[in-house]
């Protein structure tokens, strides 16, 4: 069932958890997504982000996340992530999505909060929750998956003006930097929870974490008990999904040079890696909370 982006963050604040956001460019990524939730009983949500456009346009993958999700029997939230154009994401609400995410963290404060306000609007018109984002985290979800984009030094949010960001734009969520980067990890993630701490210390607003693949199970369970509500996650499994490939080719080839490997051989390998790290991502992201279904 498609449920409201503000109910699904409503329910991991009431359990102490997060839930799990997994960008699915792809049938197979969408499949294992939906399956892992329906398997594990927890609620999961589905993005697009605009960034993935290029290699899986919105005309054609935002019906059919809704249409999947309506059909499911878990808790799903569909959203778009890292929207930074009001025309896109009109796009996206007008074919049912009940997410979305205004990202305008490259932008100057004031054009941040006014584009924010005016997201806020659009998104009520369609019962839409909104998440947006202060702070840079200094990479681009890009697209890319294999390389950190680094567009600018990260800088971290500012507990004082996210609590004046937070009232001004009418945001249901908000996404924060405190040490996390999109993409692969060139070392060990230094993670800042007080940025978290001293946030909701002012406002008990859900916080999301962005490039939340690569990070150890016991930082995700700090910056969920710091208030982290939804755990955005891309990098890490499609990078499993392609060693799982590439391991499909090899055994192919291994006991024929001449073997054909056929698309299809492909795209179940890759479902079912990405089912396998989605279903323990999802478990992980639970905090040991209780299934809802
Ligand atoms: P990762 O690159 O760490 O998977 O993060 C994805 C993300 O934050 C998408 O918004």
């Amino acid at each position: 069932m498609i449920v409201n982006l503000r109910d699904i963050c409503a329910i991991a604040e009431q359990k102490n958890m997060a839930i799990a956001s997994f960008n699915v460019p792809s049938l197979e990524a969408t499949r294992a997504a939906l399956d892992a939730a329906e398997e594990t009983g927890y609620p999961v949500i589905l993005s697009h982000a605009e960034g993935h456009d290029a290699f899986t346009p919105l005309d054609a993958m935002g019906p059919t996340m809704v249409a999947l999700a309506e059909r499911s029997s878990a808790m799903v939230c569909v959203h778009l992530d890292h929207c930074e154009n009001l025309s896109y994401m009109r796009r996206a609400l007008e074919m049912g999505f009940t997410g979305a995410m205004y990202d305008g963290s490259m932008e100057p404060y004031e054009v941040n909060i006014e584009n924010s306000q005016r997201a806020a609007d659009m998104c009520a018109s369609f019962d839409c929750g909104l998440e947006c984002e202060l702070g840079s985290m200094g990479t681009r979800e890009n697209g890319v998956g294999h390389e950190n984009d680094h567009v600018s030094e990260a800088v971290y949010t500012d507990p004082e003006q996210a609590d004046e960001f937070i009232k001004e734009t009418g945001l249901d969520i908000l996404a924060c930097s405190f040490g996390t980067v999109h993409g692969i990890y060139k070392g060990e993630p230094h993670l800042n929870f007080d940025v978290l701490t001293e946030i909701r210390k002012r406002n008990n607003v859900p916080l999301v974490m962005h490039g939340g693949s690569g990070v150890s199970d016991d930082d995700y369970r700090k910056a969920i008990d710091a208030g982290i509500r939804k755990i955005n996650y891309y990098t890490y499994g499609v990078k499993y999904a392609g060693e799982a490939v590439q391991q499909v080719i090899a055994d192919f080839k291994s006991k024929n040079a001449d073997a054909n490997v056929y698309w299809h051989d492909m795209t179940m390998a890759a479902y079912q890696r990405l089912y396998e790290d989605f279903t323990s991502v999802i478990k992980v992201f639970a905090n040991g909370a209780d299934p809802v279904a």
